[in-house]
């Protein structure tokens, strides 16, 4: 199909001052500072998580990031409410920590879990600090929005702000804020949806949701979840997002953080392999289904996040150790492309190039 007037220069392209209204999407545990700077090298956003981590961690990153590229990249920072601390919340924690011991030694694992007094989580409020005196300009986010004082101060410095919608709710609260843009994340998107105004997760197609909120904000969308090649951005485009955000394609990727056993996994992995589970981290993630998704989703065993999160961390760390994909969090979207173990320069100029040849 051939359009009339494409151009790659849009909106999105203006603000993130890009060749290419192009995303590497954040990916926690996966992206490392050097797919950062691949994604720059030929004209596309990259994105650098950094979840919760320390801001002297986050520092970290940002300055080795900063010394393999020149070129813009983006933040991502978790903006979940931090629950509160209370004596029923201790003993749920206690109960869940005993009984995934238990489970991970039925199959072998020995674990000890962290204790419920070890478990640290970080303000956003202290990352923004990080995040600004490194000199950060453009900061992406999920699971929520930063507090007006927060946003005034990024604001002040400039800093454009991306935050994630999954629902038109979602996108209207963002949009209220004074975000810049928009990131609407379809339900076929890989890891964690964004979701922050219901504890349920929306149930409405990516495709859908991006069309509905196209007509509802006026601030530049972008769209992810399920890219993959031409005719997808195409859709995207067509509904209305401007920008175009790729995960689950780059996980493969030479760039990739993760183990060639991970990859591998992922490489196997069937649509039926695939679940939409509470169970590692307390918020819905999408991913491979495995022993652990299977014991404990639709059980009693499953904390608020990021209570969860923390829990299963080292029975994670300690499962990717033994190269055991039963206790692992593997997240995957539905669609993961021809799945590349090339560099992601090739894997996203292909993209690029398959869409300026049979689209424009
Ligand atoms: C392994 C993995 C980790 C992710 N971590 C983050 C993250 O740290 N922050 C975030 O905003 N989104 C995260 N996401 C969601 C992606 O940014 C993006 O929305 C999703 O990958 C797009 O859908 P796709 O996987 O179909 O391309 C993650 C996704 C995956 C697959």
């Amino acid at each position: 199909m051939r359009i009339e007037n494409f151009t790659w220069n849009n909106q999105i392209t203006q603000h993130l001052h890009t060749q290419y209204p192009i995303i590497q999407a954040p990916m926690f545990g996966v992206v490392t500072p050097q797919m950062v700077a691949a994604a720059g090298e030929i004209g596309v956003l990259g994105t650098l998580p950094l979840g919760d981590l320390p801001p002297a961690i986050c520092v970290k990153l940002i300055q080795t990031t900063k010394q393999l590229t020149n070129k813009p990249f983006a933040v991502n920072i978790f903006l979940n409410p931090l629950p509160e601390r209370t004596e029923e919340l201790k003993q749920r924690y206690a109960r869940c920590k005993t009984y995934v011991e238990h489970l991970a030694k039925q199959y072998n694992l020995e674990v000890a879990l962290a204790e419920y007094e070890e478990v640290h989580y970080t303000d956003y409020r202290e990352q923004v600090d990080a995040i600004i005196a490194e000199g950060c300009k453009i900061v992406s986010f999920t699971f929520g929005v930063f507090d007006n004082a927060t946003i005034a101060k990024m604001k002040q410095k400039d800093i454009t702000l991306i935050g994630t919608c999954t629902s038109v709710a979602e996108a209207q609260a963002l949009e209220e804020k004074g975000i810049d843009i928009i990131c609407v994340q379809g339900i076929e998107a890989g890891g964690h949806q964004g979701t922050f105004l219901t504890e349920t997760l929306p149930e409405i197609g990516g495709l859908s949701l991006l069309a509905r909120v196209y007509e509802a904000v006026q601030v530049p969308l972008i769209y992810a979840g399920g890219l993959y090649n031409a005719k997808t951005v195409l859709a995207a485009r067509t509904l209305g997002a401007q920008g175009f955000a790729f995960g689950s394609i780059l996980m493969g990727s030479q760039e990739s953080n993760l183990a060639e056993f991970e990859k591998e996994a992922l490489r196997q992995a069937q649509e039926s392999d695939l679940v939409l589970t509470k169970s590692f981290s307390g918020r819905y993630a999408r991913g491979l289904r495995n022993t652990f998704t299977q014991q404990l989703d639709h059980s009693d065993y499953i904390l608020p996040y990021p209570f969860q999160n923390k829990l299963t961390l080292e029975l994670r760390k300690i499962a990717k150790q033994k190269e055991n994909t039963a206790f692992l969090s593997l997240w995957t979207g539905q669609s993961r492309g021809p799945y590349s173990g090339a560099s992601i320069k090739e894997i996203l100029t292909h993209i690029i190039k398959e869409v300026e040849n049979d689209i424009i």
